[in-house]
């Protein structure tokens, strides 16, 4: 395709186009680093809590000591739902996919914020907090449904990690899957301008409010390009079964030319950093577990495609461990693209925010290729 008037580039996939400026977060891909408004996530890993994530991009800085209680004690208290959207959730056939479930009870849930249309930036901020925190016991809530139990409510005694995992399982977590849980919730946070954040951000753009962009942000995450891809990689490595099957089975798909799930990445032509702490946390599960076979597998399918794609550079991607990561923690696979809405509504809600401090309607163009002059013919006559 020519660059003239008459045939300008398209920038299919829109690769290498900038459409906004962000104080937010920076995805080095080549160096395989992840920053939040200048912090390492490998520090933010090791030393921070989702709470205290999610004041950071909301508000640029971390808190203090005071704040950070605040916002702690505000999701805690914002976790509880409307009895209405546990209804909801109730009524919808158990055959329903959680993520679809979580963004019909999100948009729902719009209809009981008594700041909906209120659009100033505090009441859009007291908004993000809310919403983000009730994903978790939405996704919660829809898990103990489809299984023929009654969901567990939330209790605001308890972090976020440790209370989602409760209000799955009905019993108090290890500490050890609290832990690795709040790690992923920060590390799944934000992601620059990633697909769901994206559409997120179009949504927004057009002044929707809040929920809206975030119900965007839930449809485009719930694709196997990108939050389905956790839980398809999980099934692959299921299927492969041990590592001596890994080489075939790869060798395999490759010829038949296709892409593996948990492999690859539009910005990382290095190691996702998100994937290698996941990778050492799945390697401690598995340990526990006193089973290595699945992370084994996982790692004899990593040496073969690091082999095979040296080329072209791909790398494992955080959804390769973090559906490794959450089967050894005993969650379901269906709930894999769920557990990263849970973390990325954060992300999706400081973007949105920021955007709207300078907005304009994001309105690209499409190319159009079709035929001009048709003559219209009456339906009787075609
Ligand atoms: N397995 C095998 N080959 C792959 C993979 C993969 N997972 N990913 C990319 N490749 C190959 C492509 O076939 C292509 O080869 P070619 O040049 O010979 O045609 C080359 O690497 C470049 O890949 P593209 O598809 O052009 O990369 P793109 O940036 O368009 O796509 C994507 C990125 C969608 C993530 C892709 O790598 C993919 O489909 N991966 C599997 C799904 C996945 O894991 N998604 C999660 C991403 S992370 C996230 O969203 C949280």
């Amino acid at each position: 395709m020519g660059t003239t008037p008459e045939h300008p580039a398209v920038a299919k996939g829109l690769d290498d186009v900038y459409v906004k400026e962000s104080k937010i977060c920076l995805v080095d891909g080549l160096k395989g680093r992840l920053i939040y408004v200048g912090y390492d996530i490998r520090d933010l890993a090791e030393h921070s809590s989702f709470d205290e994530t999610c004041f950071l991009l909301w508000h640029f800085r971390l808190p203090r000591r005071d704040e950070l209680e605040t916002v702690r004690r505000a999701i805690a208290e914002e976790r509880k739902l409307p009895e209405e959207i546990y209804a909801l959730l109730k009524d919808l056939p158990k055959s329903t996919v959680p993520i679809d479930a979580l963004r019909t009870a999100v948009s729902a849930l719009s209809a009981y914020d008594p700041d909906l249309a209120d659009d100033s930036k505090d009441a859009n901020l007291r908004k993000a907090l809310r919403v983000t925190a009730k994903v978790g016991t939405i996704v919660a809530a829809f898990e103990r449904i489809r299984q023929g139990k009654k969901p567990v409510p939330p209790d605001p005694e308890r972090g976020h990690a440790e209370d989602f995992l409760r209000m799955v399982t009905g019993k108090a977590p290890d500490p050890l899957d609290t832990k690795i849980l709040d790690v992923a919730l920060i590390m799944h946070a934000d992601h620059s301008l990633n697909a769901s954040t994206f559409a997120a951000t179009v949504a927004a753009s057009t002044l929707a409010d809040l929920y809206s962009a975030v119900v965007a942000g839930i449809a485009a995450l719930k694709g196997p390009l990108h939050g389905g891809a956790n839980e398809q990689a999980l099934k692959v490595l299921l299927k492969i079964g041990s590592p001596a099957n890994a080489e075939a089975y790869v060798e395999k798909a490759l010829a038949r030319k296709e892409k593996l799930p948990g492999f690859g990445h539009r910005v990382y032509k290095n190691f996702d950093p998100r994937a290698l702490i996941l990778r050492e946390y799945a390697r401690k599960l598995s340990e526990r577990q006193g089973d290595m076979n699945l992370f084994d597998t996982a790692t004899a399918v990593q040496d073969v495609m690091l082999r095979e794609l040296q080329e072209k550079r791909i790398y494992p991607n955080v959804d390769f461990y973090s559906g490794v990561t959450y089967y050894l923690m005993g969650l379901p696979p269906e709930v894999f693209t769920p557990v990263f809405a849970v973390s990325r509504v954060g992300g999706w809600t400081a973007h949105v925010i920021e955007y709207w401090q300078s907005n304009r309607i994001l309105r690209p163009l499409d190319l159009y290729i079709g035929p001009m002059e048709a003559t219209y013919v009456p339906v009787d006559r075609r």
